[in-house]
């Protein structure tokens, strides 16, 4: 369990919420208790907060659990609520998905991670079954910088658009077995060490090896959640090519996990598309260029095409291919 007070993004609280512990305002070094617990949130409160330009308050690492669920709750409510427009819980979802990620990426890997996982890939679904504006909404609203959380949420949200897309799946197998591998993909890099992962010189043999490892590494960490196994493909096959270029085993053409694929497309794009520490974002329509240059053989026309539309609005007839 993380042993920091955890941000309460100011954005992500409405009026009338009641949470369960108590919310604290950060000094410098020091936290001082702004709201008691069960104290309800006033829209004054919120208009106070952003007049004086806070943005995060903060809750106490005892009260993680509460905390939690008082997300996940929020997340689910979001896209049931329909007073708020397709763009609003778009956003909102996003936001608070990637709060929920950086507390997964944050933990022991036990049950609990995979119910808050799950908790996600159900409000994204959900939303895209809801309305068919809502992968390109998503798709347009993802962020410009690179973390670890919000690659994660990204990824999930391109490889399930995606998938729905182009193979049609049911709900339910997005959900469980596809979501996780796409959510879980980078695993793997989390064991190397920060200084090796932003390295703008060169890298040592050792190093790029123990990078080409991630794939490997990621499937141990995720041996006991029980993940299906097109997950698990997922996240050894990832950087697999189909000219067997890639890696950790070289795979070629059909021996790749068409999951894989997806995800070997949606992580490239968002590696190009957003801005990292070391070089600034390539705009969408340049990362598709890149990839069109660079990945078609890999991925194949129907696959980019299909990427490529999410990023422009639908006609309002259009029948998007599910099958
Ligand atoms: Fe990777
Ligand atoms: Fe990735």
């Amino acid at each position: 369990m993380a042993d920091e007070y955890m941000p309460l993004p100011i954005a992500e609280l409405g009026a009338g919420d009641l949470a369960e512990f108590d919310i604290y305002m950060r000094r410098g070094d020091r936290y001082i208790l702004y709201r008691k617990m069960s104290t309800p949130i006033t829209s004054d409160n919120i208009g106070a907060l952003k007049k004086n330009h806070v943005s995060d308050l903060w809750v106490a690492p005892e009260d993680l659990e509460k905390y939690q669920q008082f997300i996940n709750k929020k997340l689910e409510k979001v896209v049931d609520d329909e007073t708020i427009s397709i763009e609003e819980k778009c956003e909102k979802t996003l936001d608070l998905s990637s709060t929920i990620a950086k507390w997964i990426f944050d933990q022991d890997f036990s049950s609990d991670v995979l119910n808050a996982t799950e908790n996600i890939m159900q409000s994204v679904v959900k939303l895209m079954f809801q309305d068919r504006r809502a992968a390109h909404q998503l798709a347009l609203q993802s962020r410009l910088f690179h973390e670890f959380h919000t690659h994660a949420i990204h990824v999930c949200v391109f490889g399930l658009a995606l998938t729905h897309r182009l193979l049609g799946e049911n709900k339910e197998k997005l959900i469980r077995e596809i979501g996780p591998g796409f959510f879980f993909h980078d695993i793997g890099m989390l064991s190397l060490p920060r200084e090796i992962l932003e390295r703008r010189g060169r890298l040592t043999q050792e190093e790029m090896q123990r990078i080409r490892n991630h794939p490997k590494i990621g499937a141990e960490i995720l041996s006991n959640l029980n993940l299906s196994t097109d997950a698990m493909k997922i996240v050894l096959q990832h950087h697999e090519r189909g000219d067997g270029s890639g890696y950790p085993f070289g795979l070629r053409e059909k021996q790749i996990s068409v999951y894989a694929r997806i995800c070997s497309l949606a992580e490239t794009f968002d590696a190009l598309n957003t801005q990292q520490s070391y070089r600034v974002r390539h705009p969408t329509f340049d990362s598709l260029k890149i990839i069109k240059k660079e990945f078609l053989d890999h991925v194949g026309w129907d696959l980019f095409e299909n990427f490529a539309t999410l990023f422009y609005s639908p006609k309002p007839n259009a029948v998007i291919k599910v099958g």
